[in-house]
């Protein structure tokens, strides 16, 4: 099935941009008066309206202004969860650490506990309801993390959650194993814990085609370098790609992930300068999370640095219950480049195609043919509207695979 949808005032493609280090807002494509011709779920083609509209009885019009860009993929989320940890956030804007409530009880270990009692269809409901508010916002593709669970059972639990969620929403979803996020608290080992993942969950979770992904969290307080090396490196020998928590307030992590061929490594804030380089070098996409700056009340990662020095920088939002329960990927990517100093260009390509590497997609977040018809509409005339209003201009309507949703 072949339709037209158009006229846009600017189509904002994201053609030809590199994929790792600085843009320039010069570089960005804009198409005038455009129109996207569409096959099925995918872009046959972009264009002058009034040409393309010659060859296309099935038209879809735009009667208002509006700027198209690239749905956006939101790289990095925990929105399977249950319970809330309102609770620890009033103490932590109250100034007792992260790390310290964390410790108490409170922090990863409280959100563990409380989805290991929810049930799969509360997870289900309450996932569906966030994934439904980031596809309206824009966001066509999300991961989403398990690590909630920390036993086989509840780690399965929560990715046939995902799973289902991704069955039945629009949005599409791909779902990361998480089960080393803490050491489950009925272990007194982090090894042993690892072993029983590796032998007993991951099997499992790859011949039920559960995720495609694994994550660990590489930190002072959850698991050593050296576990994560041996992990990571068990995990790839199964078929997954890999995944790090780092540097987020210790470093290691960042350095692990460029080392082991990790697809990316996520978080960043407590990267140094030695860790920056390490990404100029690799393959490994640098996620930030803006979110977690908001939610913790520390220190932004050094998305410029990253950037001058050559990294392919995506910008996610963490969403999840603890560090991160905004989860506004446009308001948080606006924010960031603000405060980073990153150009319009850099911040679109860290929502779109930059951070579809980050998933290891390369199908989506570029307007061009061949690419998904996953498409975000703004009502404006001009594309630096959408950062200049920090996140209050959400989209008017939004496409996934060629379908207004
Ligand atoms: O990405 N850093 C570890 N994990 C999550 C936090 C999860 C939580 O606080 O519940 C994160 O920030
Ligand atoms: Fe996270």
């Amino acid at each position: 099935m072949k339709k037209l949808i158009g006229p846009f005032k600017q189509v904002v493609t994201l053609e030809n941009l590199p994929v790792k280090g600085a843009i320039s807002d010069e570089q960005l494509v804009i198409r005038e008066n455009a129109g996207v011709l569409v096959s099925n779920d995918i872009i046959e083609a972009i264009g002058d309206f009034d040409q393309l509209v010659k060859t296309c009885d099935q038209v879809e019009r735009i009667e208002e202004d509006c700027v198209l860009l690239p749905g956006f993929v939101d790289a990095h989320t925990h929105i399977c969860f249950g319970g809330s940890r309102a609770r620890d956030y009033a103490m932590r804007v109250a100034g007792k650490p992260y790390l310290e409530i964390a410790r108490a009880g409170g922090g990863i270990l409280d959100s563990v506990r409380k989805t290991r009692e929810a049930s799969l269809d509360t997870l289900v409901a309450s996932a569906t309801q966030r994934a439904s508010r980031h596809l309206a916002e824009g966001v066509t593709t999300c991961e989403v993390k398990s690590g909630y669970g920390l036993s086989v059972e509840a780690e399965l639990k929560m990715l046939e959650a995902i799973k289902k969620v991704n069955d039945t929403h629009a949005i599409d979803i791909v779902a990361t194993c998480l089960a080393a996020h803490m050491r489950a608290p009925e272990y007194d080992d982090s090894t042993a814990y690892l072993n029983d993942v590796l032998a007993k969950l991951l099997p499992e979770v790859k011949s039920r085609k559960l995720a495609n992904r694994v994550d660990i969290f590489v930190e002072d307080t959850a698991f050593s370098v050296e576990e994560g090396r041996h992990y990571l490196n068990k995990a790839k020998a199964l078929g997954f790609d890999i995944t790090i928590h780092a540097d987020q307030f210790s470093t290691g992590g960042s350095a692990l992930a460029c080392e082991v061929g990790a697809i990316s490594a996520d978080h960043l804030e407590a990267s140094t300068d030695q860790e920056v380089a390490l990404f100029a070098k690799a393959d490994t996409v640098a996620v930030v999370l803006p979110g977690v700056t908001f939610g913790l009340g520390m220190d932004y990662a050094p998305a410029r640095k990253l950037l001058d020095q050559g990294a392919c920088v995506a910008i996610a939002t963490d969403w999840n219950p603890g560090s991160a329960p905004m989860g506004d990927l446009l308001m948080q990517a606006a924010v960031l480049g603000a405060v980073e100093k990153l150009t319009t260009a850099e911040t679109f390509a860290g929502m779109t195609f930059r951070a579809a590497k980050a998933l290891n997609l390369h199908d989506r977040g570029q307007l061009v043919a061949g690419q998904l018809a996953d498409l975000a509409g703004f009502a404006t005339s001009d594309y630096r509207e959408i950062l200049y209003h920090q996140g209050k201009l959400k989209p008017h309507k939004v496409w996934k695979r060629g379908k207004l949703v």
